[in-house]
């Protein structure tokens, strides 16, 4: 089969580096691809949003399927571009990406079908918000734009007066652009949060191994929120009997209920979940692979990728059974200094080749480029190292030992990242 990735992110790395183990694979290209990607893929000049182009380039390739990476291709519409040129493609349509791309639908959607989640109310006026906060609101409570917002949408408001700013900025000033035109003003839950991948065929949902990612840019949670700083996998607070809950009530319930609205889902359900003291809940669903929990989880994965992908896409992921190692794994995020806000990229990165013929370990390109023949900084996040280990504390040692192999002029990373799964 001839594959063809969209994006150019560590998760797109990941999603390369799993599709190249495929026994059925004998090409794969990636657009817009990385330097890491390179190494699986050969990347193509085209970008994400470039639907026609893209498109056009799978046709004239002859591409067997193309795999969505990214959030923003999805939620515009990409797979409906591609399924009217009668190609195969693996994500959900646009009227089923609305379940990352709408936050408000979302949220809807849960109220409609008796899905756990905080309780919320939605705004497309400013003034209605700002009554709504003066008159009903507890503190603190929760402001989300209502699109798509590069994972910063999210307010968290612990005074009235840092909510009315947070109407201004999302509604007013428009600071995440139309995403800001609805809002959402929901209940603020405390707890562990947890995330869990799932594949799903319009109708079945097979979940993956849980994962935790790390979204505040300094240890101890502290800082602004970034794409995700490291991620763990299993989570130890994901018991049995917490799977079992959020599968009867929270999982199969959000597939049936996209069924139901006439908007079967076909690709990756991403449930972001808070662990409660009332019981699990939804925080946020996301139509795609987390970055950088798919590089947790892809590595711990025995299944063959595309196998399970087209059988999402062909509707038989009923006969699929997804086996992850038992074991575990953890993933630093080495970023540029200064990341989330202002960062210099352009800066050689060193060690990389430490990584060959290294088993359990990887190291996973997010935001790198060629400049003058040298692999070079390309971004806030540059590269997520994975380590497996038998258990979470051995993976941990690993991936902190190997964040040492590779080294950059700016390179920060949190110190900390699995430091919570002592407690458990
Ligand atoms: P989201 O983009 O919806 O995942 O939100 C980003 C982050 O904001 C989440 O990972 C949580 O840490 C936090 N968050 C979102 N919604 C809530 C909520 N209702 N209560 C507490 N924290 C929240
Ligand atoms: N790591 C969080 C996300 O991918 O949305």
């Amino acid at each position: 089969m001839k594959i063809l990735i969209v994006g150019s992110g560590g998760r797109e790395h990941a999603i390369a580096w799993s599709a190249a183990k495929s026994k059925n694979v004998q090409e794969i290209y990636c657009a817009p691809g990385n330097a890491g990607i390179s190494q699986y893929a050969q990347c193509v000049d085209i970008g994400a949003m470039e639907f026609d182009r893209l498109a056009e380039f799978a046709q004239e390739k002859e591409i067997d399927l193309t795999i969505i990476g990214m959030d923003d291709p999805l939620v515009g519409g990409i797979v409906d571009v591609f399924e009217a040129k009668g190609l195969k493609v693996f994500g959900p349509r646009k009227n089923a990406a609305i379940l990352e791309g709408s936050k408000a639908f979302s949220k809807d959607l849960m109220k409609k079908y008796h899905i756990p989640t905080a309780a919320y109310e939605n705004f497309d006026d400013p003034e209605k918000a700002l009554a709504y906060l003066r008159t009903k609101a507890q503190f603190p409570i929760v402001l989300k734009a209502d699109g798509l917002a590069l994972g910063k949408g999210v307010l968290i408001c612990n005074t009235l007066k840092e909510a009315e700013d947070g109407v201004k900025e999302i509604m007013e000033d428009k600071k995440f652009g139309s995403a800001g035109n609805t809002m959402v003003i929901e209940e603020f839950m405390t707890g562990r949060e947890v995330s869990v991948l799932s594949f799903v065929d319009g109708k079945t949902i097979k979940t993956m191994t849980s994962a935790q990612d790390h979204k505040r840019a300094m240890d101890g949670d502290k800082g602004l929120n970034t794409g995700g700083m490291g991620t763990f996998s299993p989570s130890p607070f994901y018991t049995k009997e917490v799977d079992a809950f959020c599968q009867e009530h929270i999982f199969k319930p959000t597939v049936d209920a996209m069924a139901a609205e006439g908007r079967p889902f076909v690709g990756i359900i991403f449930f972001g979940l808070m662990l409660t003291k009332d019981g699990p809940k939804v925080l946020e669903y996301n139509a795609r692979f987390g970055d950088p929990e798919a590089q947790v989880v892809l590595p711990r994965m025995k299944n063959d990728i595309i196998e399970v992908m087209e059988a999402c896409v062909n509707g038989t992921l009923d006969q699929i059974d997804l086996e992850f190692e038992d074991n575990a794994a953890v993933c630093v995020v080495l970023a540029s200094d200064g990341y989330p806000v202002k960062y210099e990229k352009g800066f050689a990165i060193e060690g990389l080749d430490q990584f060959q013929d290294k088993d359990g370990y990887y190291c996973f390109h997010a935001g790198t480029k060629f400049a003058d023949g040298k692999i070079v900084t390309n971004g806030g996040r540059v590269l997520g190292i994975t380590a497996k280990g038998k258990d979470l504390k051995e993976a941990r040692k690993n991936a902190y030992a190997a964040t040492e192999w590779v080294s950059f002029a700016n390179k920060y990373m949190r110190h900390d990242i699995g430091k919570a799964i002592d407690e458990a």
